[in-house]
């Protein structure tokens, strides 16, 4: 698999953690009372994903998106509309994180559920937006420019 095909095949990964979270907070709003040991769980487990989130976005920010925009200008308006999904999954991870932390003074369940629902609402928007485009980028790139795409971004892998 190739630079491209990682790019993508990294949102396969990054949305089975995502349904990993999900099927925890289903857990914690099925108990008659606040479970710790299973909130506990769930922020560690939201934690681990929200970095592997940052470290996604990050190679996508600083490397995949610019050389792609450099590659293909044709595209550059719908690669830059992909920046702003980063900053609102970045935002409502962080309040998603907050209700967790908070949990632990006092039953905050129902943020807890709306905190997920958020972050969850942002995450697959934004992973269905850039798989559309991120196909249509691979469509149109050659295997000349997928290998030179795959040798600029290497470095930063
Ligand atoms: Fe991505
Ligand atoms: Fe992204």
């Amino acid at each position: 698999m190739d630079a491209l095909g990682l790019l993508l095949h990294d949102h396969d990964v990054l949305t089975s953690h995502v349904e990993h979270v999900a099927g925890l907070v289903a857990m914690v709003g099925s108990r008659a009372e606040p479970d710790m040991g299973l909130i506990g769980e769930l922020l560690r487990q939201t934690e681990l994903l929200r970095d592997a989130l940052m470290q996604h976005f990050g190679f996508e920010e600083e490397s995949a998106f610019p050389t792609l925009r450099e590659m293909m200008p044709v595209l550059a308006a719908e690669i830059d509309m992909l920046y702003s999904g980063h900053d609102q999954i970045s935002e409502a991870v962080a309040v998603f994180e907050r209700s967790l932390r908070d949990a632990k003074r006092a039953d905050r369940r129902a943020e807890i559920l709306a905190g997920y629902e958020g972050f969850s609402t942002s995450y697959h928007a934004h992973v269905a937006d850039e798989s559309r485009i991120l196909t249509k980028v691979a469509d149109a790139m050659s295997p000349t420019a997928r290998w030179d795409f795959a040798e600029r971004t290497k470095a930063h892998l």
